[in-house]
């Protein structure tokens, strides 16, 4: 025999079993997305590797070791890590700063990081996000978030717990830095690989790190009193102020985590993670924050933006399954043309229909019928004969013999 091919490692395939839970986060993603006034964007999967290295940073770990970059005709390309590098790309190139703004956008794709996989994390996955551009003012914070929750809510998912944080603007973060710098440096040697190129490049992503001897050392009391204490300046901690008043007239929940530093470079102010207690350490189901430069870093006008991303893999994981819906009829007949014609017809009239297709024996086709269908819509040699049909009740096990054109009103 020949070997089979396998899937590759942290990729999966959705199932016909599993698509209807696709369907409704993506259903609802339409609808809750385009009532708030978000318009559907499609961009491609893979874009020029420079735009995620200005885009999303060059001191990520995205950038640096999760990247499936590629060359053609000389070109660099990678495929899509996240998307919001590629929504702004797309805002620039296509004039979207000349519509009034906000500019609302959304979007549902893969995505690709090659990561370790485990539970939960996957190297191709799927998100939907929400993109809003041009409005610097905190009720913008205050609608993503709410809209955030709110599409959750649309999917069953009320127990989630939301963590927000505000990273200042470049000026306070500059004073953070030095700061986490000095009460850091007699622990350098201690601190992980990683946290020691972090330490010179880009220390606020210090506090993200998850190894244990990194996360003893920002327990210190005086690390601690750096991380907890305000750095932020009068004017983002008025921003971060407001937002919390707008959360709480929304009646959203919400904690403030210090700690939340988010894994791509392109935030200031807002950030926030909505987590599950029930997914393990890969806990996140929505991450986002704003990035009020990030368009004119990639050579737009200068517009304020902000948005999130869920992990669907992750939502689908998290959401009720019940068992995919029985067949409407199931067609018993030993007479395949009138079988064939019958599931036309039922089809046609929008009722979910099947038969056998080798004529099996009439007892055999009606376990099949009580097994994958709610009725069975039977015309048998009487049945023919007489113009009638049988439809039996698989439930109640209740049979009734009517006129064929009654037959739509009984199933
Ligand atoms: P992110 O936190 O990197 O943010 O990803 C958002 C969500 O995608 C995560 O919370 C998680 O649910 C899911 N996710 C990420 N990586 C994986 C993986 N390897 N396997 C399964 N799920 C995963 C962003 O991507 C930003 N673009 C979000 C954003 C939009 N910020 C502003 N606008």
């Amino acid at each position: 025999m020949a070997n089979i091919i396998k899937v590759q490692k942290g990729t999966k395939d959705i199932l016909p079993q599993e698509i209807s839970l696709w369907y409704k986060m993506e259903d609802n993603a339409r609808k809750i997305f385009s009532n708030a006034g978000y318009g559907e964007l499609r961009t491609p999967i893979f874009e020029a590797t420079e735009l995620f290295a200005r885009g999303v940073g060059d001191t990520t770990d995205i950038v640096n070791k999760e990247m499936y970059t590629f060359e053609k005709s000389e070109r660099s390309l990678t495929l899509r890590p996240e998307n919001t590098a590629g929504v702004v790309r797309a805002f620039i190139e296509n004039g979207m700063h000349r519509l009034s703004a906000p500019v609302k956008l959304w979007y549902k794709g893969p995505m690709f990081r090659y990561e370790r996989p485990q539970a939960g994390r996957q190297r191709q996955f799927h998100q939907v996000g929400v993109e809003m551009f041009g409005i610097k003012d905190a009720t913008a914070d205050a609608e993503i978030i709410e809209l955030a929750v709110s599409y959750l809510k649309s999917l069953g998912l009320n127990d989630l717990d939301v963590e927000i944080n505000s990273l200042g603007c470049p000026n306070c973060r500059e004073n953070f830095k030095k700061q986490l710098r000095e009460v850091l440096k007699p622990y350098f040697n201690d601190l992980c690989e990683d946290c020691q190129t972090r330490y010179e490049k880009n220390p606020l992503r210090l506090l993200d790190c998850k190894v244990e001897s990194c996360k003893s050392i920002f327990e210190k009391p005086e690390v601690k009193q750096v991380i907890q204490g305000d750095f932020i300046c009068d004017e983002c901690s008025e921003h971060f102020e407001q937002l919390k008043t707008y959360l709480d007239a929304l009646n959203i929940k919400y904690s403030v985590n210090k700690l939340l530093v988010r894994g791509l470079d392109y935030y200031n102010r807002t950030v926030f993670e909505i987590k599950s207690n029930n997914l393990g350490s890969q806990n996140a189901v929505c991450g986002g924050g704003r990035y009020d430069s990030l368009v004119k870093n990639l050579g737009g006008e200068d517009t304020p933006a902000i948005g999130f991303a869920m992990g669907m893999e992750r939502l689908y994981s998290l959401m009720e399954k019940s068992p995919d819906n029985k067949l409407d009829a199931f067609v018993v007949s030993t007479d395949k043309t009138e079988a064939l014609k019958l599931v036309k017809y039922l089809r046609d009239n929008n009722k979910k229909t099947d038969f056998d297709f080798n004529g099996k024996k009439f007892t055999k086709q009606m376990e099949k019928a009580s097994k994958v269908a709610k009725f069975a819509v039977i015309l048998g040699e009487d049945e023919i004969a007489n113009n009638t049909i049988s439809v039996k009740n698989l439930e109640t096990s209740e049979q009734i013999t009517i006129n064929r054109e009654n037959l739509l009103n009984n199933i």
